[in-house]
């Protein structure tokens, strides 16, 4: 593969193993423009935080190149990588003072005592925590400490910052907050962002583009609108938001579309998304929210199988109904609250429908 010169950060072939035996990071490749918020998303163990100690430093590749802004740092020193980092365990030194703790980068970097403390007062500014520069950690609470993390890691100036899981240990308000106020940093002041998390909401919200990762690998990168509308296998389509699957086999490809025979016999037209050939065993995935049952509302094109209701609840902004459908008592159908909308019965039975391109025939 031809190094990307033009990434600021890229990952070519990298891999790693620990022990030498088995690969952690299988064969990662991944470039980054100047100024991307990018999240590296995926279950605990899937190999998130080892390529953020790769990109920093902490860690070598087993194999492969990391660059920035087109120059291999395999062999440069973590401190001298010029990386803003935030972890959960915000990592504030306890014996210093705030305005100590963010002076510290930039003695490090040889910074004059004036512009020091300039830059220090900018960050403290930054996440609204200009008055608190006497006080030490201890006397911080969770939400403050990880402002003082996040602005430590940015006085410096740093082109690039790297966050594991920085919001991990805060309750889910403060979290939605700091998500923000991260997000408007980040793009205020241009800087490029590795974030890693396992909250597929967070990484939703907060992203430019998504890598989700399992096993080592990248199963799909994409903006968040594409991860979710067009989750390119199974583990995808499962690990973000809620997905409704039918397994069965394929009988046509014609095309963009193709012809599923469900387990249960019923035959529905689906889109080929990673099935290659007639007879393969595939899954076929439907967001909840694709789901219609009101005959009206349902196109004329819309596949249409029969279902039984099997709970209904009231959730206040949407109703979500639990069905029984082609051999599945797990499918769910999403209907906004609406004054129109009909409260379905636990053992009604209905006719639901979709458009066949919100169907995708998947890996089995
Ligand atoms: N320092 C280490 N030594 C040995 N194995 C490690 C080390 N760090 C992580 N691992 C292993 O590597 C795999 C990936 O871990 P990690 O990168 O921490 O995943 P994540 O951040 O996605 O949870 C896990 O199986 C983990 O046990
Ligand atoms: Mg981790």
């Amino acid at each position: 593969m031809v190094e990307d010169k033009s990434a600021f950060v890229a990952f070519e072939r990298v891999q790693k193993s620990y022990d030498g035996e088995n690969l952690v990071v299988k064969d990662l490749n991944l470039s980054m423009p100047k100024g991307e918020f990018l999240t590296m998303l995926g279950p605990s163990g899937s190999g998130k935080t080892t390529c953020l100690m790769m990109l920093a430093g902490f860690e070598t590749a087993t194999h492969g190149d990391i660059l920035l802004d087109g120059v291999s740092i395999n062999n440069i020193p973590p401190h001298k990588r010029g990386i803003g980092m935030v972890f959960q365990n915000y990592a504030l030194f306890p014996h210093m003072t705030v305005a100590e703790n963010l002076s510290f980068p930039l003695e490090v970097r040889k910074t004059g005592k004036s512009e020091r403390e300039e830059k220090v007062k900018r960050a403290l500014d930054m996440v609204q925590m200009g008055d608190f520069a006497g006080r030490r950690p201890a006397q911080l609470s969770g939400g403050q400490q990880q402002r003082i993390a996040l602005s430590r890691a940015l006085v410096f100036e740093p082109e690039l910052v790297l966050m594991d899981e920085p919001l991990g240990a805060l309750d889910k308000q403060l979290r939605e907050t700091l998500q923000f106020e991260i997000t408007n940093l980040a793009h205020e002041l241009g800087i490029t962002t590795v974030y890693v998390t396992h909250d597929q909401t967070e990484a939703l919200t907060m992203s430019d583009r998504v890598a989700v990762f399992d096993d080592g690998r990248i199963q799909q990168l994409a903006p968040p609108d594409e991860l979710y509308e067009k989750p390119q296998n199974s583990f995808v389509a499962q690990f973000i938001g809620e997905n409704n699957t039918l397994d069965g086999v394929v009988q046509e490809i014609k095309g963009d579309t193709c012809i599923v025979k469900l387990d249960s016999g019923d035959i529905i037209d689906a889109v080929p998304v990673n099935v290659t050939k007639v007879g393969e065993r595939t899954r076929v995935s439907i967001r909840p929210e694709r789901v219609e049952f009101n005959r009206d509302r349902l196109h004329d094109d819309a596949h249409t199988l029969k279902a039984e209701v099997l709970e209904f609840i009231y959730m206040g902004d949407i109703f979500r109904t639990r069905l029984r459908v082609a051999g599945t008592d797990e499918f769910v159908i999403k209907t906004r609250n609406a004054p129109d909308q009909a409260r379905l019965k636990p053992g009604q039975t209905i006719e639901i429908g979709w458009m066949p391109e919100d169907c995708r025939a998947l890996d089995a």
